[in-house]
């Protein structure tokens, strides 16, 4: 089985931990009949610097004619004074957009070895974390009509029940895969576009009898995340909010550094990336966490390209690895040793071969 990946390891860190994580996906795929074909795009900051445009047409055309996208990570200071529209994070909005991403899976788990690193109680989080937060990812006050005047400006939050719906679904059938509850959180009380997604989520309701929906305002489900997080399981909410909240969820376990992503359409062409940025203090130091982007393959894996087996095995490296105590520096407690991006994605690799 032939697969073609678009890869495009961005800026900062991106391009450390992407070549670690092709080093363990060939791994992963060594005596299946999988073959992976990875070529290489730009995106980002470093395509500013060579083309002028953050999102070149030929990276977009290519992520479209692909069967899944790997991305690491844009962004960085020196491209920060740019106007808008010119900025390394229009890449990352575009290939949303253009690709048609509308529902971004992001999972927070404590993973157990790291329980000491999460920044909670150690009540609040003794049976562990299991959320995930899915985040309309095309629409709402990102993507809405916006203006800039001499002395004001302003961005819409808009939303068609179409593009609730379509969330909707996504996030009724992961509730169904999982514990069957889902928080959907909004600020109905405020915006009018909230009251609508809150109409919508409760109609798709009605075609999954077995979940138990609840609705969360904003402002409230920021603040029951810290104050007990093990309530929740699925979370589904609109672009912004979702952005804040999975922050949040990621910093409460501790291992923001360990986050994958997904963003998927209506096909199977999807795009996985960590979660982390591009951290720029520390790229082409060794020292950036690979585990986000290598869980990310593996979520590829799943979602795109059908292997479950080999998410799961990957995973499985992943856990075993920081189980016999690997660690890079960002979840190393003080005085831990640490391994480099290299040999932590080594690591992983002795754990697939065993
Ligand atoms: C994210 C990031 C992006 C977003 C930025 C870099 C445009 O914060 O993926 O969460 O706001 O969506
Ligand atoms: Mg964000």
């Amino acid at each position: 089985m032939n697969h073609n990946i678009a890869v495009i390891p961005g800026d900062g860190i991106g391009p450390e931990v992407m070549q670690a994580t092709l080093n363990v996906l060939e791994c992963a795929v060594k005596n299946t009949d999988v073959r992976l074909h990875f070529s290489h795009y730009l995106a980002g900051g470093c395509a500013i610097d060579k083309t002028g445009t953050p999102l070149p047409e030929e990276t977009l055309s290519a992520a479209k004619e692909s069967d899944a996208v790997l991305l690491g990570a844009v962004g960085g200071d020196q491209w920060d004074s740019l106007p808008s529209g010119m900025r390394p994070e229009n890449a990352l909005l575009n290939l949303r957009a253009g690709l048609g991403l509308f529902a971004n899976l992001r999972p927070a788990v404590l993973h157990k070895e790291l329980a000491a690193a999460c920044p909670l109680r150690p009540e609040l989080t003794a049976n562990g974390l299991d959320i995930i937060v899915i985040r309309e990812l095309t629409g709402g006050i990102y993507f809405g009509k916006k203006e800039r005047g001499d002395t004001w400006a302003y961005d819409t939050m808009y939303y068609s029940e179409e593009e609730v719906r379509r969330i909707a679904h996504v996030a009724m059938k992961t509730a169904m895969q999982r514990k069957k509850t889902l928080v959907s959180v909004d600020k109905a009380n405020v915006l009018e576009s909230s009251r609508l997604w809150r109409s919508v989520v409760s109609d798709v309701a009605q075609q999954y009898p077995e979940v138990a929906l609840s609705h969360m305002y904003v402002d409230n489900a920021s603040m029951q995340l810290v104050r007990n997080p093990a309530q929740f399981d699925v979370i589904v909410t609109e672009n912004m909010f979702g952005d804040i909240l999975s922050d949040e969820a990621a910093m409460i376990t501790g291992s923001i550094g360990m986050l994958p992503s997904a963003s998927l359409g209506e096909g199977t062409l999807g795009m996985y990336e960590p979660v982390h940025g591009s951290a720029p203090d520390i790229a082409g130091q060794g020292l950036a966490n690979p585990l986000a982007t290598i869980l990310s393959g593996a979520m590829m894996m799943r979602y795109s390209l059908g292997h479950e087996a080999i998410a799961e095995k990957i995973e499985v490296a992943v856990s075993r690895a920081l189980e016999s105590g690997a660690r890079t520096k960002d979840i190393a407690i003080a005085g831990e040793a640490t391994l480099s991006t290299t040999q932590m994605a080594n690591k992983v690799i002795e754990y697939l071969e065993v």
